[in-house]
């Protein structure tokens, strides 16, 4: 075949070659590459050739090879930019990859509860309070009628900030009734709230204990509040946080800032009341402190303790959600161990 002939075959081949076509694209386009251009390629092959042409043919010659060179650095430059491009797609755009799964975030189960309690009282006309978690005695003790040697003002349950010789004593708050005296101190009765929050006590850590756990104090100041009306509030708080069928019990009890006082058991929810091992065969569960204020508390604060009555309750947060999720370690609530936590990624 002569030269000429061969060199507009080779360029009809180049122009017809497509990368579709090319199964491994990369070595494929780099094998193109060097069957052209290589050093023992057709470019150097035809160039051998060239050089034995006779002077007259050299300059058409010589224009058609540089056609053939260009055709080929031209192709193996867009098959290039093809893989470049193919690859950079691979790397960050791979649109059969499947998607990457996000984990999604849940309340814990401590917030739920408390969400759970202040919205049952939220019903009945409750309103939520917060206040701070370092109080001074004042909030603490002695406005809630804690006498001068109370045990519950001991080093051994309260963690304490400032104790020092004629200076108030300043503690982390080892009980949300603190807010009552806040509350009433600045509102004038009616009083309808609740007060959720932290409380810290100086505990042993142990299955049954921590030193940092949370409480909801229910407060309700007015004219003619009686017993009956903590009695009946207690029980539809029963039923609407454990289910219609459950009964409440109230046992005589001692707190300084209610009197009387009572602790209230509700039916064990996992036995109905017959009796199991959660309710170490009872059949009540205990669940929460609760009392008429006492006058002294009312004084303390600035409310006529002959006008107005009022009713208390506390209760600890921990402990519902334990009764409600048979949760058997205090412990668990602030391991961050998601294998805990995911078990209750759909209670809300
Ligand atoms: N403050 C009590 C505690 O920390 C709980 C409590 C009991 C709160 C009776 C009350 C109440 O308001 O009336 O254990």
């Amino acid at each position: 075949m002569s030269m000429n002939n061969l060199i507009s075959q080779y360029i009809e081949e180049i122009r017809n070659a497509r990368i579709e076509d090319f199964k491994d694209k990369a070595a494929e386009v780099e094998k193109f590459r060097v069957r052209f251009l290589g050093r023992k390629g057709v470019m150097t092959e035809l160039f051998e050739q060239f050089k034995t042409l006779p002077n007259d043919q050299k300059k058409d010659m010589g224009i058609a090879l540089n056609q053939l060179k260009n055709a080929a650095l031209a192709k193996v430059e867009e098959f290039k930019s093809f893989v470049e491009q193919a690859e950079e797609l691979n790397d960050t755009h791979d649109l059969t990859m499947p998607a990457d799964f996000s984990q999604r975030g849940s309340r814990h189960v401590l917030s739920v509860t408390m969400n759970e309690i202040a919205e049952i009282f939220a019903r009945i006309g409750f309103t939520v309070e917060e206040s701070v978690e370092i109080e001074d005695d004042w909030h603490l003790f002695s406005a809630l009628n804690f006498p001068p040697d109370h045990p519950a003002r001991d080093m051994q349950d309260t963690f304490f900030v400032q104790k020092e010789e004629g200076k108030q004593d300043i503690a982390l708050r080892t009980h949300t009734s603190s807010v009552q005296v806040r509350v009433m101190e600045t509102h004038k009765p009616p009083i309808r709230i609740i007060a959720p929050g932290r409380v810290f006590r100086n505990e042993a850590i142990s299955a049954r204990a921590h030193c940092i756990f949370h409480q909801v104090e229910a407060l309700y100041v007015d004219k003619k509040v009686t017993f009956a009306d903590l009695k009946q509030t207690l029980l539809y708080f029963a039923k609407e946080m454990f289910g219609p069928d459950t009964q409440i019990r109230l046992r005589p009890s001692y707190f300084p800032f209610t009197e009387p006082s009572a602790e209230m058991d509700i039916s064990c929810n996992i036995c109905g009341g017959k009796g199991c091992n959660i309710c170490k065969g009872t059949g009540w569960l205990e669940i929460l402190g609760c009392g008429m204020v006492d006058p002294n508390v009312l004084e303390a604060c600035g409310i006529d303790s002959k006008e107005y009555s009022g009713f208390a309750l506390g209760m600890g947060v921990e402990r519902m959600a334990m009764l409600k999720y048979q949760i058997r370690d205090l412990r668990l609530y602030f391991e961050n161990d998601l294998r805990f936590l995911h078990q209750f990624d759909n209670i809300i």
